[in-house]
C-alpha cells in the first residue's frame, strides 16, 4: 500500500506524547470505557472525529483579520455569500455555529409530529433531531450499503425504488416535508452517493414537490469519487462535479467542520427566498442574527477560504488517498474493514473483527478500548450503542444491522507515519482478538433518544 506524499508542509507543531499503559489503563476506568469522555491529552493519535479537527491554512489564518465583527450586515457575511454563489450556486444561506444548528433549525420549522423524513441514512445527530421533530427517519439506501464485505463504487446512493414508494404515501398516509441526502453517506462507511443518482432522486423529489435536501458536510470528497469513478465525469474539475451535484438540491445543510475546512462553522443554502424566510425566525431564536449565526466574522473569513481550498484536486487525491493508505495497510493485515475505504474514515467491521461478542455487548465500543489501550488511539463505535432503534408502534429495541468502528483522518493534520502507526496497532488488536473476552454493558444511559453514545457510561461485562 502507498499513500501521494503530503502536499504541504508543517509550519506550527502541535506536540503529542504516548501516554503511558497505567495512565491508559487509568484513564479507560475513568472515562467510565466511553472515548467521548476522555481527555485529549491522554490521546497520542485522536481520531475520534474528522469534524472541527482538521487544520487551517495560512491563506485561513491570515483571513481572521479581515473579520468584521459587526452585528448586522457584515463584510464578511458577503463575502461568504459570493463564495457560496460563486462554488455553489445558492442565491441564499443562512450561518449556523455547526451542522446539528443547521439540522435543529431545518427539522424544527419543516418537520410535524408524524412526518417522514426519507434518507440514504441518517447520521447521529441528524437521526436525534428528526426524533426531537416527533417525525422518523427512514433509511432508502441501496442494499450494498449493509454489506462491508462487498465492493460498490456508490453505496451511499439511495435506492429509487424505496424511495419511490416512500415518496408514494405522501401526502396521504404521511406527510414527507423533504428528503436529504447525505453525501458522503457517514453512518454507511464515508462511501460516495453518484451524480447520476442525485439526479434521478431529485426527479422524483420535483415530480411531487418535495424538496429535495444534501446533507453536504462531506460535499468534496463525494465530488471527487464520482471524478473517479463516474466515467461521465472524468474530464470535469472536483470543482464543475461539485456545482452539478448543487444543481441537484433546492437546499444543503452543512457542518463545516469537515470538508469546509473549519474548526467550527455550519449553515443552510437554498434557492429560494421562501425558504429562506421559513428558516430565518428559528436561526434568529437559536444561532443570531441573520447575517453571522452564531458565528464571529472572522470564523466567516476563514470558511470562506476553506470552501474553495476543499475543491483543490492535488488536496483532494492526497486526502482520499491518506484514508485508503489506512485500509489497505489494514487489509493486508488481514483486518475486516468496509470495502471500499471511505472518504474521510475507515470503518472497521466490528462484528467480523470480535464475532464472538455479541451485538448487544456493543463490539464496536469494545474495540474503540482495545484500541486505546493498546496504542492510545481514539476512534469511535458506530454500532448498537448509537443507533439502536426502539419501534415507535411496540417499544421494542432493534439492533442496527452494521456494527463498525470508525477511525475518522482529520484533513491535513496528521501524516502518513502517523497512518503506519494506527494499522500496527489495529494489527497487533486482530493478533490477539480471541483473548479479547469481555464485552461492555450499559451502566448509564441518554435520557434523550439517540444521543446514547455520547454520555453513556460502560463498564465490562
Ligand atoms: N451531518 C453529518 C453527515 C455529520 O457527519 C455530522 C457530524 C453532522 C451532520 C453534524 O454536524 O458536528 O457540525 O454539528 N459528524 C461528526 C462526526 C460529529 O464525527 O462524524 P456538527
Amino acid at each position: 500500500p502507498q499513500a501521494l506524499p503530503e502536499p504541504f508542509r508543517i509550519k506550527m507543531v502541535e506536540p503529542l506524547a504516548l501516554p503511558s499503559r497505567d495512565t491508559r489503563e487509568t484513564a479507560l476506568r475513568a472515562s467510565h470505557y466511553n472515548m467521548f469522555q476522555l481527555k485529549s491529552r491522554d490521546v497520542y493519535l485522536d481520531l475520534l472525529t474528522d469534524s472541527g479537527t482538521g487544520a487551517m491554512s495560512k491563506a485561513q489564518w491570515a483571513a481572521l483579520m479581515n473579520g468584521d465583527e459587526s452585528y448586522a450586515g457584515a463584510d464578511s457575511f458577503y463575502t461568504l455569500k459570493k463564495t457560496l454563489q460563486e462554488l455553489l450556486g445558492f442565491d441564499h444561506f443562512l450561518p449556523m455555529h455547526q451542522g446539528r444548528a443547521a439540522e435543529h433549525v431545518v427539522f424544527s420549522s419543516l418537520a410535524r409530529e408524524g412526518d417522514l423524513i426519507p434518507m440514504n441514512m441518517p447520521f447521529d445527530t441528524t437521526r436525534a433531531h428528526i426524533f426531537q421533530a416527533r417525525a422518523q427517519p427512514l433509511s432508502c439506501v441501496v442494499e450494498e450499503a449493509y454489506q462491508p464485505e462487498v465492493d460498490a463504487p456508490f453505496k451511499g446512493n439511495v435506492d429509487l425504488s424505496k424511495l419511490e414508494a416512500a415518496l408514494a404515501q405522501h401526502p396521504h398516509s404521511r406527510r414527507i416535508p423533504l428528503v436529504m441526502v447525505t453525501v458522503t453517506n457517514n453512518s454507511g462507511g464515508g462511501q460516495p452517493v453518484s451524480l447520476e443518482n442525485l439526479r434521478a432522486c431529485a426527479r422524483l423529489t420535483r415530480a411531487r414537490g418535495i424538496p429535495l435536501f444534501l446533507d453536504a458536510a462531506r460535499m468534496a470528497e463525494n465530488a471527487y469519487f464520482i471524478q473517479q469513478r463516474e466515467a461521465s465525469c472524468r474530464n470535469l474539475t472536483c470543482a464543475q462535479i461539485l456545482r452539478r451535484m448543487m444543481d441537484c438540491a433546492d437546499a444543503i445543510t452543512v457542518s463545516c467542520k469537515k470538508d469546509p475546512l473549519v474548526n467550527i462553522g455550519g449553515l443552510v443554502a437554498m434557492r429560494t427566498e421562501a425558504l429562506y424566510y421559513q428558516l430565518a425566525p428559528r436561526t434568529i431564536l437559536h444561532e443570531g442574527y441573520l447575517s453571522y449565526g452564531g458565528l464571529a466574522g472572522r470564523d466567516l473569513e476563514a470558511l470562506a477560504i476553506g470552501l474553495r481550498e476543499m475543491v483543490d484536486e492535488e488536496y483532494l487525491a492526497h486526502r482520499v488517498s491518506q484514508v485508503r493508505y489506512l485500509g489497505d495497510l489494514l487489509t493486508e493485515a488481514g483486518v475486516p474493514i468496509l470495502r471500499p475505504v471511505g472518504g474521510h474514515a475507515v470503518f472497521i467491521d466490528a462484528g467480523a473483527f470480535l464475532p464472538h461478542i455479541p451485538q448487544r455487548c456493543y463490539p464496536a465500543d469494545v474495540l474503540s478500548v482495545e484500541l486505546y489501550r493498546e496504542g492510545a488511539i481514539r476512534g469511535v463505535g458506530l454500532g448498537a450503542l448509537a443507533f439502536e432503534d426502539t419501534d415507535p408502534v411496540t417499544g421494542r429495541k432493534k439492533l442496527p444491522r452494521l456494527e463498525l468502528f470508525r477511525l475518522a483522518i482529520p484533513r491535513r493534520a496528521y501524516t502518513n507515519h502517523h497512518m503506519a502507526y494506527v494499522a500496527k496497532c489495529v494489527a497487533a488488536v486482530h493478533q490477539r482478538r480471541a483473548s479479547i473476552r469481555h464485552g461492555l454493558k450499559l451502566v448509564q444511559d441518554s435520557p434523550v433518544p439517540g444521543l446514547s453514545h455520547f454520555v453513556a457510561r460502560l463498564e465490562p461485562t
